[in-house]
């Protein structure tokens, strides 16, 4: 019976009690995209918090998007393995990369952006307890997504650099194999590799990935390689897909995203590759979720993946990227606060350790009770009017005061963008 007020009236308001499954993953917490969402913040505040571009998709592609919504088929269903064509051109384009003949029926398999695939991975091998590992900080994402199926979330944190020097790389944040080892247990079932990562930028080295391989192969984990930055390996650095090490093709799923490869978030569409051994269990699973993905915007991805190679366009893009990246990392060495230079990925980590505010700002209720840098990127965003993620939300409670040090900065916005931002930054030596 519904419960009833101090007037005797039925409260209605809450009849119906919730899955006690939100309680997990942090999943009921304000997160820090609505905390920090523009609707939020002063008007003019220039985001470089949520990391999602502010220009369109090359104009080739969203063509084809047009193409594909003005004609039949791909306005319908698609197979919930993906339309054969984004299959095949999947297939063509990272088939080289990985050195095998992808079969399109049954190594292949299209999701409703990376989101969904790695959700549809996690429901289709975890068992309840089962733990799963990821490096912290973390991609938000990944905790909700575990939780919910079941899953128990290990964390072992990268170690930032230590030392005072301005510009640190994001290779210096540093992953301990002996904690890692420590971490896994019987229970451990998976392990969550993200390169280049969300947010410290890190490309994992080939030794790096064989020290997790070697782990993989020895407690039989299965791997994520989430690898949705694929295409922002800057300065020449080597992309190594743990995929390619010796006999780990039989334990990984690689994860793309058609988001990130063609300035296209919104479309929700992304891929996994691997064995028919990890691809179709994860397939009966994303089937009975979403069934099928986005189809037209499927025939656009095709298109960017089949065309790419002719237009050099991964290759442009990178070097729209690097030019982004500089432009605001200039300014931090200018500024004279410590940050992390990214070999990949579009994201700066900002040291706001020095940065002052006063204790008594008027804060909303949302960022008091959260860590330190809730309130600095809050300080920065109204005050200086650029918007930052606090990179506390990035890892586990136990380990959060890690995070505490650092802001978000996203460069995947315009270069004039970025140098109306960096001009507002400089204020920032006012605060120091
Ligand atoms: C590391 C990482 N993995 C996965 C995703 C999700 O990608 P998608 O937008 O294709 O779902 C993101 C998005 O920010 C990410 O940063």
């Amino acid at each position: 019976m519904a419960p009833k007020t101090n007037s005797g009236i039925v409260d209605r308001s809450n009849l119906i009690p919730f899955s006690s499954r939100l309680k997990e993953g942090k999943a009921l917490a304000q997160d820090v995209w609505s905390i920090f969402a523009a609707a939020n913040l002063p008007a003019d505040c220039i985001n470089l918090g949520q990391g999602y571009m502010n220009f369109a998709p090359p104009e080739w592609v969203t063509k084809a998007a047009e193409e594909a919504l003005h004609s039949v088929a791909p306005n319908h269903y698609s197979h919930p393995r993906g339309r054969i064509r984004l299959r095949e051109a999947i297939k063509s384009f990272y088939g080289p990369q990985l050195n095998r003949d992808l079969d399109v029926e049954s190594e292949i398999l299209v999701t409703s952006g990376a989101n969904e695939g790695q959700y549809s991975v996690f429901t289709a091998f975890l068992e309840q307890g089962d733990e799963v590992i990821m490096f912290e900080p973390f991609f938000d994402q990944y905790l909700p997504s575990v939780t919910f199926n079941g899953g128990k979330p290990v964390y072992v944190p990268l170690h930032p650099p230590t030392d005072s020097k301005i510009k640190s790389s994001s290779n210096e944040w540093t992953l301990d194999i002996a904690e890692l080892r420590r971490a896994i247990t019987p229970r451990t079932k998976m392990i969550i590799v993200n390169t280049p990562h969300n947010p410290v930028g890190k490309v994992f080295t080939k030794q790096e990935l064989e020290a997790i391989a070697s782990l993989a192969e020895e407690f039989n984990l299965l791997v994520m390689a989430d690898e949705v930055y694929d295409c922002l390996v800057f300065d020449g650095k080597e992309h190594v897909r743990i995929a390619n090490l010796p006999g780990m093709w039989d334990r990984t799923v690689t994860v793309g995203s058609a988001g990130k490869a063609f300035a296209a978030t919104g479309w929700r569409i992304g891929w996994l590759i691997g064995p028919a051994s990890i691809i179709q269990p994860t397939l009966a699973a994303s089937t009975r979720i979403v069934f099928c993905s986005n189809s037209p915007l499927q025939e656009a991805a095709a298109t960017g993946l089949e065309q790419a190679k002719e237009r050099k366009f991964f290759e442009n893009q990178l070097s729209e990227y690097a030019e982004r990246r500089k432009v605001l990392c200039d300014a931090f060495d200018e500024i004279g606060l410590k940050y992390t230079l990214p070999e990949g990925s579009y994201f700066v980590l900002l040291d706001i350790s020095e940065v002052k505010f006063p204790e008594d700002y008027p804060f909303p209720k949302s960022v008091l009770g959260r860590g330190r840098d809730f309130r600095a990127c809050w300080f920065i965003a109204v005050e200086l009017g650029v918007s930052s993620i606090p990179v506390s939300e990035f890892y586990c409670d136990e380990h959060a005061n890690i995070g505490e040090a650092y802001a978000r900065f996203a460069f995947c916005k315009d270069v004039d963008t970025l140098k109306k931002a960096v001009e507002r930054l400089r204020r920032l030596k006012e605060y120091m």
